[in-house]
């Protein structure tokens, strides 16, 4: 059944009837998300760089988005635009039809690196950003215990950070993003840190919350797996300037699972992305002035 002969894998754009139609379904729901023309420079020492040319794309309600490209194409950018972290050089950003000026509680961000406050309790993290927009401390108390179960962590509510490990942080910030209950979550190589099983638990914990709330999501990965795993639809940039390559609508069905891994049309999808990302890496020679420290003859390969 599963094959990874890249030459006998299927279209990536063919769609199983049951695939086609929950494109269709998810292309009624209302547009959540909606970028026009954004375009981004930065000034630098060598000249101004334009990090995003002429990006347009739309999200809809309880899509799961991925953001791919090499590293340097503007995926950040373009997540702190939306996040109204950065200002755009031209463009606009929609969410659900009102323009984005600045950041604001309705956009829900999880980064790389771990952002909790080292010195507050995690169920103290995560009634910060409730507390903050106005909720009683009871009101934020209820919820934020809401969201902890959801992750997993109600036995850890009073632990602080340094007490957890990389991938129960990830799930605080995870809480606390959604905790203020977010038009979107935004999210930056959120796995990106983390090792690789519990990386994979991490991107099924995500897929578990996405299924059981009215969740949009634009999570940024280079991870080409990841974003097959993930995604509904892959935005795929290119670098210098950071351009839109393709718009990939995923062909595997939902619900996912690890096993899809080796399916042909999780291979052929994987397959275009490695060809768009990295289209002369089997070609290009790695040229390193390696200095020969055994014997001739003795020979690796
Ligand atoms: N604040 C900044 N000032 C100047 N250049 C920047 C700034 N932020 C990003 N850049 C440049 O914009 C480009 C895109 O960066 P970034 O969005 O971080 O890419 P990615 O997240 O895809 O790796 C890069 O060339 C980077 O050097
Ligand atoms: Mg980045």
């Amino acid at each position: 059944m599963s094959q990874s002969n890249s030459t006998a894998l299927p279209d990536y754009q063919r769609q199983s009837p049951e695939v086609a139609a929950r494109f269709d379904k998810l292309k009624q729901r209302p547009v959540k998300l909606e970028v026009r023309s954004l375009q981004k420079q930065f000034g630098s020492a060598k000249g101004p760089v334009q990090a995003l040319k002429d990006i347009s794309f739309k999200a809809y309600r309880r899509e799961m988005m991925g953001v791919i490209g090499a590293s340097g194409c503007g995926k950040s950018t373009l997540i702190r635009i939306l996040a109204g972290l950065e200002t755009p050089s031209s463009g606009e950003v929609l969410l659900e039809g009102q323009p984005v000026t600045g950041p604001g509680p309705d956009r829900g961000m999880v980064f790389q690196s771990y952002t909790l406050f080292p010195w507050l309790t995690v169920k103290k993290n995560v009634m910060f950003g409730l507390e903050m927009t106005g909720n009683s401390m009871s009101t934020a108390e209820r919820e934020a215990r809401q969201w902890i179960d959801l992750v997993g962590l109600s036995k850890f509510e009073n632990s602080y950070p340094h007490e957890l490990s990389g991938g129960m942080k990830q799930r605080v910030a995870i809480a606390r993003a959604l905790a203020n209950r977010p038009k979107i979550l935004l999210m930056d190589e959120p796995f990106g840190a983390l090792d690789a099983q519990t990386r994979a638990s991490m991107q099924a914990y995500l897929l578990e919350i996405w299924r059981h709330i009215d969740l949009t999501v634009l999570f940024i990965t280079h991870d080409l797996d990841e974003a097959v795993y993930l995604a509904d639809r892959i935005l795929v940039l290119k670098p210098n300037p950071g351009e839109v390559l393709e718009m990939i609508e995923v062909p595997v069905p939902r619900p996912r699972s690890q096993s899809q891994f080796v399916e042909p049309e999780f291979l052929a999808t994987k397959n275009r992305l490695e060809h768009l990302i990295h289209p002369k890496s089997h070609t290009e020679k790695i040229d390193l002035p390696i200095v020969r420290m055994t014997e001739v003859g003795d020979d690796v390969e």
